[in-house]
């Protein structure tokens, strides 16, 4: 297993192309599903995240052909046999049960294994059952794999989520456009991946209306047809590095990102001292470095403080001057970032659901482990800062969302670099 090791202190200067959203080309990519004509993605990451959902298409039968550039796949599902998605494969990923609301539309059946808990939380999925249910799937829970069935097409209904639920909206959403007529989802999510998927879904043919409200109402059809659709930016790989900026100072550029989706941290970091222009899709994040304010913030479905950057903003939390509290929200175990941050000499006590944060002058470097996607980062943005060398572990997880983060650092001078884990 390989591990990343920095040594903190230096400026951060430079400028990080933004990568495609990994939470947006995952359900893209489910969406393959719905039709029996190719759809080309572009802008596709280079992250693990991506290669395991290829190659969960790849066991139903999809044919997965890579494009000329890098980021450019197409899925053609033309020739799907299995519409099973085996334990071994979800448990993996989380984000497989995606293909569930696609397979029962399209072939009015599915199989796909509970996906199980993670290091965040049990993340159940009782809202996508929920919504399938009511769009007229047949669901019964054999051996801990869903079984859903619609032997007569889902019928379009008019359904309101218990509470927000990004995955629960997009399986809805999909199965909603080949249902028969319409459908009306309400207190659905509102994150910019689901209006990206709104889009690539009415290319494809779909009639959708409401994207980026609570409300969608959906028309729908029998048949949708191939498309060509480019991920958007990722929001929080962005977020990630604009607050990387503010904690080791310096003037940093990131290309491709789009401001409109970051609008709260952004809004947090210019709280905290830290200067954001935006120029279209470039945006510039300068900052003295330490010292910025600190902070009182509560993690929200979007539009709210996203969850996603809740672990990078409290290492941020832990070298700012003064106290900071941050609330989460909508994850029950997303603090797991804590014990490891606090072996780097932070001061942090956790109530519950809120951290209290202490800010230091100066963090020390250690061997921390990651333990999820987000924490990771959040111990890699912390040994920017740290006195001496830190080795993070477990760097696994980190690759599952982050496409060539020791590269992108360092090319803004940062003291980084991959090593094999010792043994
Ligand atoms: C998506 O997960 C993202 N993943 C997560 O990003 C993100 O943290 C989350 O949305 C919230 O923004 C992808 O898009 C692939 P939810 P998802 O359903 O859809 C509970 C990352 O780091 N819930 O909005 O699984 C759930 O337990 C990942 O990139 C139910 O109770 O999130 C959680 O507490 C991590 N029943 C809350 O709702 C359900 O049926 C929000 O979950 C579904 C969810």
């Amino acid at each position: 297993m390989d591990a990343i090791r920095l040594r903190g202190g230096n400026r951060f200067s430079g400028v990080i192309p933004i990568a495609g959203a990994k939470n947006a080309a995952l359900p893209l990519m489910a969406a393959s599903l719905l039709t029996d004509e190719p759809l080309r993605l572009a802008n596709l990451p280079g992250v693990a995240d991506i290669a395991s959902m290829k190659n969960l298409l790849v066991t139903h039968g999809v044919a997965v052909a890579n494009g000329e550039a890098a980021g450019e796949a197409s899925f053609d599902a033309s020739g799907v046999r299995d519409t099973t998605a085996p334990y071994d494969l979800v448990r993996r990923m989380r984000a497989s049960v995606l293909v569930l609301g696609p397979l029962v539309a399209r072939f009015g059946r599915a199989r796909v294994s509970l996906p199980g808990g993670c290091a965040i939380g049990t993340r159940p999925i009782d809202l996508h059952l929920e919504a399938l249910r009511r769009l007229g799937a047949e669901i019964d829970l054999v051996d801990g794999y869903v079984e859903a069935r619609a032997p007569r097409r889902l019928a379009g209904a008019d359904f309101t989520f218990p509470s927000v639920s990004v995955g629960a909206t997009e399986n809805a959403l999909m199965a909603a456009c080949l249902a028969r007529g319409e459908s009306v989802l309400r207190n659905a999510a509102r994150e910019p991946e689901i209006v990206d998927l709104g889009r690539c879904l009415i290319a494809m043919g779909a009639t959708i209306e409401g994207l980026g409200t609570d409300v969608l109402s959906i028309q729908g059809t029998d048949r949708l047809r191939g498309a060509r659709h480019r991920v958007i930016a990722d929001r929080i790989e962005a977020g990630t590095y604009a607050i990387a900026a503010s904690m080791a100072g310096g003037d940093v550029t990131l290309e491709g990102a789009n401001p409109e989706t970051l609008r709260a941290l952004l809004d947090t970091l210019a709280g905290s001292g830290v200067e954001i222009a935006e120029n279209g899709d470039r945006l510039r994040v300068v900052s003295p470095g330490g010292n910025t304010a600190g902070m009182d913030l509560v993690t929200q479905p979007y539009p709210g403080f996203p969850t996603d950057l809740q672990a990078q903003i409290m290492s941020l939390t832990t070298v700012a001057s003064g106290a900071s509290r941050i609330t989460e929200t909508i994850f029950e175990n997303r603090f797991m970032h804590v014990p490891e941050l606090l072996r780097m000499g932070a001061d942090i006590r956790v109530r519950g659901a809120t951290a209290l944060i202490r800010g230091v002058s100066r963090l020390k470097g250690a061997e921390v482990m990651a333990t999820d996607l987000r924490a990771s980062v959040s111990l890699i943005l912390a040994g920017l800062v740290a006195e001496g060398e830190t080795v993070v572990n477990r760097i696994y997880h980190l690759d599952r969302g982050y496409e060539s983060i020791e590269a992108k650092l360092a090319a803004c001078g940062a003291d980084i670099e991959r090593i094999a884990a010792p043994a």
